[in-house]
């Protein structure tokens, strides 16, 4: 009994003691491992007679709970402490300046995006996607142009394989019109969004990459007209060049998803070999620049979309993203959007912090 009670008070003394995980291991062996003294004393208990045990055993099994309750306290303890020590031991000082500045910018496309983004919204447009691996039906034939239109030659359509039948149904995108037809779609009339995002031509020179960026807009309301359209576009290249002095030529053409069709062009002037844009294209020493395509939404393309063309009609435009960014940041060679070029990047590249904003310029460069 005494035993017991001493062995057990020296047991709990060498457990308070223990300095590491490892020491307090020998501990748990010594007395409540297989071999432990507490074992043994447990399995002794087998060997008497019940009036015996009654006596010895309530000394032997509180020693057991006390010395158990003992290890698992002085193992959460040791843990927590040496959590601790790790904790202190790895801390970075985030408060430290880098060792170096971090590269990396934002490209002038994406630059360009978020400027769009920007003045669309101040304008009341919402941002709408689409998928860029597209099928036949929303990119052409719910734009009014069937298997045989001719328009589709226009296309130079990259249409993947198809393994299990002839036809050619899936495609990368040619423009972004089918998300206006995805939109309508999704959310009915009336409707302002535009759609920024890569499409793909099979189509490459100076001026020409297989693939490039457009931004689709689309308004659609009651009593809509071209009015609307070309003051939109005024006020839209107004605030992305941050100059009064836009002029916009709405010029007659065709698209099978518009009717009537206008082409826009904007004046623009050469200094020292940059275009800049600005001024009357008929003006001295000024000219005309194509930058998309535009008209009211054909008819048939509402009906495609589940609009009441009765009701409903609208616009809708299509610009290069590419083209306007070129103009804006005064590169003349498409081609270097595409390389990847570090340097490159740098030199035209956005600083991440350099968020476009109205009220700070959406054109600021830091
Ligand atoms: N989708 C046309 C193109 O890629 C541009 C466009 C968009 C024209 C919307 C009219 C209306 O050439």
């Amino acid at each position: 009994m005494t035993d017991i009670t001493s062995q057990t008070e020296a047991a709990l003394a060498a457990i308070a003691a223990a300095d590491s995980l490892d020491t307090l291991e020998a501990q748990r062996l010594e007395t409540l491992g297989k071999k432990g003294w507490v074992s043994l004393a447990l399995k002794t208990l087998g060997g008497m007679t019940p009036e015996e045990r009654t006596a010895a055993a309530p000394a032997i099994q509180s020693a057991r709970a006390a010395i158990a309750e003992a290890l698992e306290a002085k193992k959460a303890a040791l843990e927590s402490a040496e959590l601790e020590a790790q904790l202190a031991r790895e801390t970075i000082d985030l408060t430290l300046p880098a060792a170096a500045t971090p590269k990396g910018s934002v490209h002038p496309v994406s630059q360009v995006m978020d400027e769009l983004a920007e003045i669309f919204a101040d304008l009341g447009f919402a941002v709408a996607t689409g998928p860029e691996i597209e099928d036949d039906w929303h990119n052409f034939t719910a734009l009014n142009m069937d298997e045989t239109h001719p328009a589709r030659a226009m296309h130079d359509t990259f249409y993947f394989p198809d393994k299990t039948s002839d036809s050619k149904d899936v495609l990368l995108r040619t423009h972004t019109s089918p998300v206006q037809i995805r939109s309508m779609l999704a959310q009915g009339a009336p409707i302002r969004i535009i759609a920024p995002g890569r499409v793909y031509r099979s189509d490459s020179d100076a001026t020409h990459t297989p693939m490039f960026h457009q931004v689709e807009g689309l308004v659609i309301d009651k009593d809509i007209h071209l009015g609307h359209l070309k003051w939109t576009l005024e006020t839209f290249f107004k605030a992305f060049f941050e100059r009064e002095d836009i002029v916009l030529r709405l010029r007659p053409s065709y698209f099978p998803f518009t009717e009537p069709s206008v082409e826009v062009d904007v004046g623009y002037s050469n200094e020292g070999g940059r275009r800049v844009v600005g001024g009357h294209g008929d003006a001295p020493g000024h000219a005309w620049m194509e930058i998309g395509g535009s008209g009211m939404v054909n008819a048939r393309v509402l009906e495609f979309a589940g609009v009441d063309p009765a009701e409903y009609q609208g616009f809708a435009f299509g610009l290069g993203i590419d083209r306007i960014a070129m103009l804006k940041y005064g590169m003349n060679d498409l081609r270097a959007f595409f390389d990847g070029d570090p340097r490159w990047l740098a030199h035209y590249g956005f600083s991440p912090f350099d968020q476009p904003t109205l009220s700070a310029g959406v054109g600021a460069r830091a």
